[in-house]
C-alpha cells in the first residue's frame, strides 16, 4: 500500500489543472522529483459517459517516470465514482483521491469539489462507492470548510469517520480561496483530531508551502503530520523538492525538455497553456524578463526554440 511506503515526513507535487500534466510530471521527475505524484483532477461523469471516455482516458497516461502516482477524481455523482476508480487500477495508479476542495464556480455549481463541504452525506457516499469499487487506497482531498476555518473540525471529523488512507488539508476555506495566508495555526487541532478519529489516515499539510526547507521547517514544528504538498512553490523554483539552487543552464535545459515533450506528448495540443510554463524556467537570473516577455509573443514551439536557441 503506497501511502504505508513513503517516508516521514513525505512530499507530494498539488494536482493542478493546466499544470500538473503528463510534460510537467516528466520535467519535474527530471529537476528533482517528489515522493508521489497527483494527476489534474479528472471528472467521473466524464469517464463514466460514452463521449467522454476518451478525453478522460488521455488526462489519465501515466508516464514511466510517474509512478508512483495518484489519480484525482471529481465529481457528484457516487456511481460514476464507483465506475471510474474501478478503473484506475489497471492503468497503473498507486491510488485514488477524491477532490472536495476546488473552489472553482463551475465545479461548484455541478455539486463538486468544495461544493461537497456543503453536501456532507453526498460526499461520504461517493466515498464509499470509490472505496467499494476499488482494491487501491482511496484518499480525500479538502479545504478546512466552505465560509469560516472554524468549520473544519465538523467537515474533517465527517471524513476522518470513513477511515480514508490519507487526508490533504488544505489550510483555507473555499471563501478564503487563495487570498489569505494558509492557517498554520490549525495544524495542531487537526493533528490532534485525525489522532482521536482515524489515527491509521495520513494527514497532509497544505498551502503556501515553498519548497523542501520549508516543508522540514514544519516538519520539525508538527512531527505528526504525515507529509506536505506543494503547489505554486513549484512556480518559483522547479527544483523545489530539492535542496538545489538551479543554474540558468540547468532552467534552459528544462525548458527544452519542456518544448521537446510536449511535441511527443498525443493529447495537449494547444500552445497558449504552454506559455504559461515559460515563467517557471525563465525566472531568477539576469535578462529574464526580457526574454520572458519575447517568448510570450510566440505562436508555435518553433518560433520558441529559434528565440531560445534550443
Ligand atoms: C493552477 C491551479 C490548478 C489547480 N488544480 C487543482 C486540481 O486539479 N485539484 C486539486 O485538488 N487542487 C487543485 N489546485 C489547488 C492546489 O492543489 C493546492 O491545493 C493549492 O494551490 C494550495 O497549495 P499551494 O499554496 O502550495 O499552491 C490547483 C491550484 C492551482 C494554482
Amino acid at each position: 500500500m503506497i501511502w504505508q511506503d513513503l517516508p516521514h515526513p513525505f512530499l507530494i507535487l498539488a494536482p493542478m489543472e493546466g499544470v500538473t500534466d503528463i510534460v510537467f510530471r516528466q520535467v519535474i521527475a527530471h529537476a528533482g522529483r517528489p515522493d508521489l505524484f497527483f494527476t489534474e483532477f479528472t471528472n467521473v461523469s466524464s469517464y463514466a459517459s460514452e463521449k467522454g471516455r476518451a478525453n478522460a482516458l488521455e488526462r489519465l497516461q501515466i508516464a514511466p517516470t510517474d509512478p508512483p502516482i495518484i489519480a484525482q477524481i471529481w465529481g457528484k455523482d457516487p456511481t460514476h465514482f464507483a465506475t471510474t476508480a474501478s478503473a484506475l487500477e489497471k492503468l497503473g495508479f498507486a491510488g485514488v483521491d477524491l477532490n472536495f476542495g476546488c473552489p472553482d464556480k463551475n465545479v461548484n455549481r455541478t455539486g463538486g469539489g468544495a461544493a461537497m463541504i456543503k453536501t456532507p452525506d453526498l460526499a461520504v457516499d461517493c466515498y464509499r462507492n470509490a472505496l467499494a469499487h476499488t482494491s487501491l487506497p482511496v484518499s480525500i482531498k479538502t479545504r478546512l470548510g466552505w465560509s469560516h476555518p472554524e468549520e473544519y473540525h465538523d467537515w474533517l471529523s465527517v471524513l476522518l469517520n470513513e477511515h480514508p488512507a490519507a487526508l490533504t488539508v488544505h489550510l483555507r476555506t473555499k471563501k478564503e480561496m487563495s487570498k489569505v495566508p494558509a492557517h498554520y495555526e490549525l495544524i495542531p487541532d487537526i493533528v490532534k483530531l485525525r489522532n482521536e478519529v482515524s489515527p491509521e489516515t495520513k494527514l497532509i499539510i497544505n498551502g503556501d508551502i515553498k519548497d523542501k526547507a520549508h516543508a522540514l521547517e514544519l516538519h520539525t514544528k508538527h512531527p505528526e503530520v504525515d507529509g506536505f504538498m506543494i503547489g505554486r512553490g513549484i512556480f518559483q523554483n522547479p527544483y523545489c523538492f530539492t535542496s538545489h539552487t538551479p543554474t540558468r543552464d540547468e532552467l534552459m535545459e528544462l525548458l527544452k525538455q519542456h518544448l521537446d515533450l510536449y511535441e511527443k506528448n498525443t493529447y495537449i495540443h494547444s500552445y497558449e497553456p504552454l506559455k504559461h510554463f515559460f515563467k517557471i524556467y525563465i525566472n531568477n537570473f539576469p535578462g529574464a524578463s526580457d526574454l520572458r516577455a519575447k517568448l510570450m509573443e510566440t505562436h508555435t514551439v518553433q518560433e520558441a526554440r529559434d528565440i531560445i536557441g534550443l
